[in-house]
């Protein structure tokens, strides 16, 4: 770009700052007049005045240089969603530094360059405030936003590729926003595509292993065809969503989102069905929707709300019981007030609200984790039991810090079933015994962890301590199921090592180097030794179908 063309073009940058700010002001939807003003700064006697820097107007900086990607409004276009619930992971001084440098190997530019540092730090603001009024995303909304492929139904029924399609990985990239199919017999990569921006929460799976569901941080839920390669619909179920989960028939998936505070039930096709604003019973409290599982043998989804002491159970089953209104049974008022139990919430509540949880082998509990409510809280007891059934808390469950329950796994131990959760606060390893709630054994590990993985046939449990320091983080402690005590260890010095699964038969682990410039690791089960590495873009999450469809005891669901 020759240096006139460079001049021209920042004036105009600086003009159309200027006329955006006003037009801004006086009506959102006019289009900003920059065209006119490019026009005028072309003309050498038109002396503008350029947008003072001492007082940057971020809406109109926002609308100027960053709308065309991010929308409009910031709910993203191609590029991802700039709002306060998109960016919780995103710290201020690293988006400043972002805004300015921009994002190697992305579309995200530099702005520092065009931009001064006043403007780059207004809008490193701006993308931190929340949006008021709130943002809608109402049915049309999801509507609007969905595709779908028309031929999808006449698809062959059967894998366009050679590999055993229940030992299949699907891996998700977090660095590139990819996913890669990888064979676990192999350890080869069969398929990698893109993936939309920041997938959250595991992928699902329909109950054959041929659809896997994508949840995104942005709220898009996509439906990939694995036997064929090809993607069959997607839809934004919300501005900003936790997860997603698929009915144990395949006939539902249902999104739990933050932005707005609903939970929303689509068909098989990705077609909305029903919007469950999650509110309180006087409907005065509105909340975020934390997580929403699937328990399969009662067919209904399980949803854990972040703002109100309520867990929401939705069933699917057509027969379902009626759900009476109001907390206690009262005789004197006989049963006249209920809602169809069908694909309507059935309230437990609780004391606290829940924001992960884990399901006993039954799935009559939740096994769930309060927050704690302030520093001073440190070391209550965060951990709660809740009978689905009864519809109320049970038990407390012994563990100090702050269990991981959703990582949960559970096994036989000593003639009794037992899960073991690992801590984000602390480095250990926390056993419970599954009848009575009562602890087993604390294990200690290098470090706080986020996964816990086994399998029936491993007489071993792998977890990280990916929330510790650099010295922790590298390392993943096997347990023995049997003595409880940690065995071995595997190491990636000065890397963080994390996220492991097995393969169908048990006998190797794929675990993550967990860098931009990651891999997948594969470890004979049994002797801990390096089998195989395959290069991969901090490979976030990896999940094998039949533990999944299978629902396997050593895997979290
Ligand atoms: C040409 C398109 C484009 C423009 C213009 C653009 N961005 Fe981006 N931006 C992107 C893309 C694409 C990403 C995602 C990059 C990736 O894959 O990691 C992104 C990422 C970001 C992120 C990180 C989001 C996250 O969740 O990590 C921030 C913050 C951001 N942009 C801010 C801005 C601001 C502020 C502006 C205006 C000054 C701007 N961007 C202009 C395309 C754009």
């Amino acid at each position: 770009m020759n240096e006139l063309l460079k001049t021209l073009i920042k004036l105009a940058l600086a003009l159309g700052i200027f006329w955006v700010g006003v037009d801004f002001a006086s009506a959102q939807t006019a289009p900003a007049p920059q065209r006119d003003v490019q026009k005028e700064a072309l003309n050498p006697s038109a002396s503008a005045p350029l947008a003072s820097p001492e007082s940057p107007k971020p809406d109109a900086l926002f609308k100027q240089h960053c709308a065309a990607c991010h929308g409009e409004q910031r709910l993203g276009a191609m590029g991802p969603a700039l709002l306060p619930e998109s960016l919780e992971r995103l710290r201020r001084p690293e988006a400043l530094k972002l805004i300015r440098e921009g994002r190697p190997a992305t579309q995200m530019p530099a702005f520092g360059g065009t931009l001064s540092e006043a403007e780059m730090q207004a809008l490193a603001q701006l993308i931190y405030q929340p949006q008021t009024p709130a943002p809608q995303w109402a049915t049309a909304d999801i509507l609007a936003s969905r595709s779908f492929d028309a031929h999808s139904g006449d698809w062959p029924a059967r894998p366009q590729w050679r590999a055993d399609p229940m030992n299949l990985f699907v891996v998700v990239e977090g660095g590139d926003h990819h996913i890669s199919l990888v064979d676990g017999d192999r350890f080869e990569v069969i398929h990698r595509f893109p993936s939309r921006y920041a997938l959250h929460g595991g992928p699902k799976f329909s109950p054959d292993g041929r659809y896997v569901y994508f949840g995104s941080r942005d709220g898009w839920i996509s439906k990939y065809d694995l036997w064929n390669l090809k993607m069959v619909a997607e839809v934004r179920a919300g501005l900003n969503m936790r997860n997603v989960a698929v009915s144990s028939d395949g006939r539902w998936v249902m999104a739990a989102n933050y932005l707005p505070q609903n939970a929303v039930l689509f068909d098989a096709e990705l077609n909305p069905v029903k919007t469950f604003d999650t509110r309180s019973p006087d409907g005065k409290q509105s909340s975020r929707v934390s997580a929403v599982y699937d328990a399969a043998p009662r067919r209904s989804f399980v949803l854990a709300l972040k703002d109100l002491a309520e867990l929401w159970e939705i069933s699917y089953d057509p027969k379902a019981e009626p759900i009476h209104a109001g907390l206690v049974h009262d005789f004197r008022m006989g049963e006249a007030i209920a809602t169809p139990g069908y694909l309507n919430p059935r309230r437990t509540p609780l004391d606290e609200p829940l924001d992960d949880f884990f399901f006993d082998d039954s799935y009559r509990h939740a096994l769930g984790t309060a927050r704690p409510r302030g520093k001073d809280e440190a070391g209550a007891t965060l951990g709660q039991v809740v009978n689905l059934d009864a519809r109320r808390k049970v038990a407390s469950l012994p563990i100090a810090g702050m269990p991981h329950l959703g990582s949960g796994i559970s096994f036989d131990w000593q003639g009794r079933r037992v899960m073991a959760s690992p801590n984000l606060k602390d480095g250990l390893i926390s056993v419970i015994d599954l009848k009575n709630w009562t602890l087993i054994k604390e294990i200690a590990t290098p470090g706080p962890g986020f996964f816990m993985r086994s399998h029936a046939k491993s007489r071993y449990a792998w977890t990280d301590a990916m929330m510790g320091g650099p010295e922790a983080r590298d390392t993943l402690s096997i347990i023995d199921k049997q003595s409880l005590e940690i065995v071995a260890q595997v190491k990636q010095p000065g890397k963080t090592l994390a996220h492991v699964e097995f393969t169908k038969d048990g006998r190797y682990v794929l675990a993550s180097l967990w860098e931009m410039d990651g891999a997948l690791i594969v470890y004979d089960a049994t002797t801990f030794k390096e089998v195989k590495r395959l290069p991969m873009s901090k490979p976030v999450g990896k999940y094998n179908i039949w533990n999944k469809i299978s629902r396997e005891e050593g895997t979290s669901h």
